[in-house]
């Protein structure tokens, strides 16, 4: 291996290689996923320094096609991301300079690998929040048309986890589909909020070259340049945080929903069958056959909490880059990865939930219309609702009731029979053009 970056003939003693496992750390996986990102970054930094004429028109293209062929390599396999490099930034620079010489030396001019990092982290960002507001999407829009297949199929509604009044199967699909809609809704701010260049404030206080910052961040689709330098580097981690946040945001919904559907799935409720693709059998128990996979869905927002609070307490810093900083990638990562892949399931999963809608309709029991009567009094016979509730009610007057006629009656805007799935619908299509 060529030598370290930053090794000078009069300066800092070599690390031995039990300090360089620890300052690399699990460093070099997690920069795999920066990877392609860098190099995206480092052609559009090679193309601004062209532009005032620190490289010429033929280094230019030079170090951009070399790193299109990295790219080709990284992508087949053949360059691997391992020890003894020490990061993905300097092994992109390692790398140009074995291929081009004196070329490759040249493109870390006007750069440091704080900013390198950092743009690569928020270009690795913006696409995890891509990606987000893709599964969001996809997941409200299966919730919604499951939704809109049928029509008032009553189911017992809690609060408490207690009986309290008859509900439908699409009240409840519904109100999943509102949320992943405004999640997918919230991911797009996010990214608009994100959306910054970090690149061209070096190691955290600018350079001495007019870069054309504008011109590198327009090259890689950035809305708009994240201007101060330190604030730039004072910024990592935040910015990690509130991705997570708005992750947070999906995995909760989703973790909602898998609790519910663990409820469900018990004997003791028996509302819905999973696929059985989406269940495991036990190592011991010839009769289990165990809803893993929603337990797993349900514990993923705890991977995200934890993250998220990982990031924040590596945030207690001065101003300007640390190698703490260095930390925050794992937690990021681990938690954009694993969510994605967990998320990317359940439109599968909601799309084959087998509604048992006999047992949903007999857990329905008379004393669930109450507060229907004490309502019909209130319109029928004009009377306070405090009367209305507090005059005792007849068992002949819930026996007179349907789950049918009490979910028919639930009229309110957003309620069972009223559920404004079209609205619904176009919120959804909204996120498409926003
Ligand atoms: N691996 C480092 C990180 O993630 C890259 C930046 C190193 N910068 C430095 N000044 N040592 O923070």
């Amino acid at each position: 291996m060529t030598d370290f970056l930053w090794a000078k003939s009069d300066q800092n003693a070599r690390p031995d290689a039990a300090l360089q496992r620890f300052l690399s750390g699990d460093d070099l996986q997690w920069d795999r996923f920066l990877f392609e990102f860098d190099i995206a970054a480092s052609k559009a930094h090679a193309h601004g320094l062209q532009r005032i004429g620190i490289l010429t028109v033929a280094e230019s293209k030079s170090l951009s096609d070399s790193l299109e062929d990295l790219l080709a390599e990284f992508r087949s396999g053949k360059f691997l991301l391992q020890p003894p490099m020490e990061d993905a930034h300097s092994a992109i620079e390692s790398w140009l300079s074995e291929k081009l010489g004196e070329v490759g030396k040249k493109i870390h001019a006007g750069r440091s690998r704080n900013d390198q990092v950092q743009v690569a982290l928020r270009l690795y960002l913006r696409s995890a929040l891509d990606r987000l507001r893709d599964v969001c999407r996809e997941t409200a829009r299966v919730f919604l048309n499951r939704a809109s297949q049928t029509e008032l199929t009553p189911m017992p509604g809690f609060t408490h986890l207690q009986r309290a009044v008859p509900s439908t199967i699409e009240m409840w699909l519904a109100a999943y589909a509102e949320a992943f809609i405004d999640a997918a809704e919230l991911t797009t701010l996010t990214r608009r909020w994100l959306n910054a260049s970090p690149l061209g404030t070096a190691a955290g206080y600018g350079v001495n070259l007019p870069l054309d910052r504008e011109g590198v961040a327009r090259e890689l689709n950035f809305e708009r340049l994240q201007i101060n330098p330190i604030y730039v580097q004072n910024s990592r981690g935040q910015f990690e945080m509130q991705v997570l946040a708005c992750l947070a945001q999906a995995t909760l919904t989703l973790r909602r929903f898998a609790w519910d559907v663990s409820l469900f799935t018990c004997q003791e409720f028996d509302f819905v069958k999973l696929p059985s693709k989406f269940s495991t059998g036990s190592s011991l128990m010839p009769n289990k056959s165990n809803p893993d996979t929603i337990e797993l869905l349900r514990a993923q927002h705890a991977v995200v909490q934890g993250s998220l609070s990982e990031v924040q307490s590596l945030l207690s810093l001065p101003a300007g880059y640390h190698r703490d900083l260095q930390l925050s990638k794992a937690a990021t990562i681990r938690a954009i990865e694993s969510s994605l892949l967990a998320l990317g399931l359940v439109p599968e999963l909601v799309k084959g939930l087998q509604f048992q809608t006999e047992q949903m309709r007999a857990a329905i029991s008379p004393d669930m219309y109450a507060t229907d009567v004490a309502l019909d009094r209130v319109q029928r016979d004009g009377l306070p609702f405090r009367d209305a509730y507090r005059k005792p009610i007849t068992p002949a007057e819930l026996a007179a009731r349907t789950p049918e006629q009490s979910v028919a009656a639930r009229v309110s805007p957003g309620a069972c029979n009223r559920l404004m799935l079209e609205e619904l619908q176009q919120r959804l299509r909204a996120t498409y053009t926003t």
